[in-house]
């Protein structure tokens, strides 16, 4: 299971404030405080800002151990450990939210129209979508295999390589820790922006595309950033 051992890890690796604050403003800029549901929330960072922000925030993931980190930082949030492309249990949110590579990891082409399909179906009317993809020039970047090492507070080393291959990045974690080594192998999808674009229209107004936050629309970075509304016909 990813994000299970990386889980413990995971804000030592990547936590950075200034980013985190890049994305509440990109968000404040778009939409003021509303109820807003973030898919894949992780370790539950933005959540927590965005929640300080005013945001009536809840939040699901995938994996148990990156819920019990974000719940550990404020239990006050609704949290539910489940998958993204199912939202039936939820109910309807003005702003929904999928950030931080999170959609990357839907993996299959049909996954990412019931995604846009559920998201769609769960906003209010004229509600808002968040979202950001690696851009493609990650691909081109990873074709050289990128290496981490390192060692945690507790003792444990890790090893963290990134790689890519046709439209997809391959993230492998090994973990030496006390009780022997531990792997993670992670699969995203680079998805083209002018395909995502075509699989939006039906449900969603594209209100603006720019890459790495603040440069407007598709060129060299590292991610894409999409701000959509609700259709209300489709
Ligand atoms: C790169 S982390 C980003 C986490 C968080 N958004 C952040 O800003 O740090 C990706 C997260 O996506 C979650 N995830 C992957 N596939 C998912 C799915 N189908 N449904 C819900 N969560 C998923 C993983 O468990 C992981 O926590």
């Amino acid at each position: 299971m990813i994000y299970s051992t990386l889980a413990t890890y995971y804000d030592d690796l990547v936590k950075d404030e200034q980013a985190t604050q890049a994305w509440v403003t990109w968000i404040e800029r778009h939409k003021s405080a509303c109820s807003m549901l973030e898919c894949a929330c992780g370790s539950g960072e933005i959540t927590h800002a965005l929640a300080l922000k005013g945001y009536t925030m809840q939040a699901l993931d995938l994996s148990q151990q990156m819920i019990d980190q974000a719940k550990a930082k404020d239990p006050t949030i609704p949290y539910y450990c489940q998958d993204m492309k199912d939202l039936s249990a939820l109910g309807s949110f003005e702003a929904i939210a999928c950030l931080c590579d999170s959609f990357n990891y839907l993996l299959d082409p049909e996954d990412v129209i019931t995604f846009f399909q559920q998201v769609h179906d769960h906003l209010h009317p004229h509600g808002t979508f968040f979202f950001d993809t690696h851009a493609l020039d990650r691909l081109a970047e990873f074709r050289q295999e990128w290496n981490e090492t390192g060692e945690f507070c507790d003792g444990t080393k890790y090893q963290w390589s990134i790689e890519s291959e046709d439209d997809w990045i391959y993230q492998d974690f090994a973990f030496y820790t006390k009780a022997g080594l531990i792997q993670e192998h992670h699969l995203q999808r680079v998805y083209d922006p002018q395909w995502l674009k075509t699989q939006l229209e039906p449900y969603f107004e594209i209100e603006s595309i720019d890459t790495d936050f603040t440069h407007p629309g598709i060129c060299p970075g590292e991610k894409y950033f999409y701000v959509c509304t609700r259709k209300e016909t489709k």
